[in-house]
């Protein structure tokens, strides 16, 4: 059984501030939440003081890139024991964003998911097609490719310390949403893959659904047996759509 993990991703929102309060909104309202493991990607500038405000509750604080060295003179980037000392519990690599604006490739993305795992730091690592791609009926090639790619040289045995989120590039914040059964079409080939890799780790690894999950869709793609969470971008910014969605299981009581 696999338990449901819920990640807002912020992207670059919130200040430190907005993020404390939006902790103190937040809390109270997930307080009950059963079942489910729920996870906020802030801004490294929010880190901080958003790890003190979830601190004791069962949030987990969660970063959204860092770099694979350990240290150096690489002006602006972020070391994974940086995010240690913080309370980071994971982090995410390979977002289509980091993808596509600021060219991380797939070796890259495999690097700086092996740098977390060194550190402690569970990565969540995103792969996705864009529409392109889905409309000339590559969608599992490019996802088992990148796939592939991004998971080189993680040994079996971290294997379950993984999340990988499924984020199809032409739903993300644009209002379109993947069905639950395309989404389950790639999560159950996704799952195939992991267990050609990893074997029978692939039943406990999560595998998210990223991409327009609002509170009123939620609990429809969680229903989909290899989706196990969500990565959550524009509806994670508000407490009370962000405590909706992580309370899915619970949303007719
Ligand atoms: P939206 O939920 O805004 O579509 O963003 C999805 C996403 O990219 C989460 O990482």
């Amino acid at each position: 059984m696999r338990t449901a993990i819920m990640a807002a991703n912020w992207k670059m929102h919130k200040t430190a501030a907005e993020a404390v309060a939006f902790a103190e909104a937040f809390l109270p309202l997930v307080a009950e939440a059963a079942d489910v493991e729920i996870v906020v990607a802030a801004p490294f500038t929010a880190l901080d003081r958003l790890g003190r405000a979830l601190d004791g509750s069962a949030v987990a604080l969660a970063a959204q890139n860092v770099n694979a060295e350990p240290q150096g003179a690489f002006t602006g980037e972020v070391a994974p024991g940086m995010l240690v000392e913080l309370g980071c519990r994971y982090g995410i690599v390979g977002h289509s964003e980091r993808r596509s604006l600021y060219g991380e490739s797939d070796a890259t993305v495999a690097s700086k998911a092996l740098a977390l795992l060194a550190a402690g730091i569970r990565p969540i690592l995103c792969v996705g097609e864009t529409l392109e791609e889905r409309e000339s009926g590559r969608t599992l090639e490019v996802i088992g490719g990148s796939l592939a790619a991004s998971l080189a040289g993680v040994p079996g045995e971290r294997a379950d310390e993984l999340v990988i989120a499924y984020e199809p590039v032409w739903a993300i914040g644009t209002g379109k949403t993947a069905t639950p059964q395309m989404a389950q079409e790639v999560h159950g080939f996704i799952r195939s893959q992991l267990a050609e890799r990893f074997g029978d780790s692939a039943e406990s690894m999560r595998i998210q659904y990223g991409g327009s999950v609002k509170p009123d869709n939620v609990a429809e793609i969680m229903a989909q047996p290899d989706i196990d969470g969500a990565l959550v971008g524009g509806a994670s910014l508000d407490p009370d759509n962000f405590s909706k969605i992580a309370r899915f299981a619970q949303q007719e009581s």
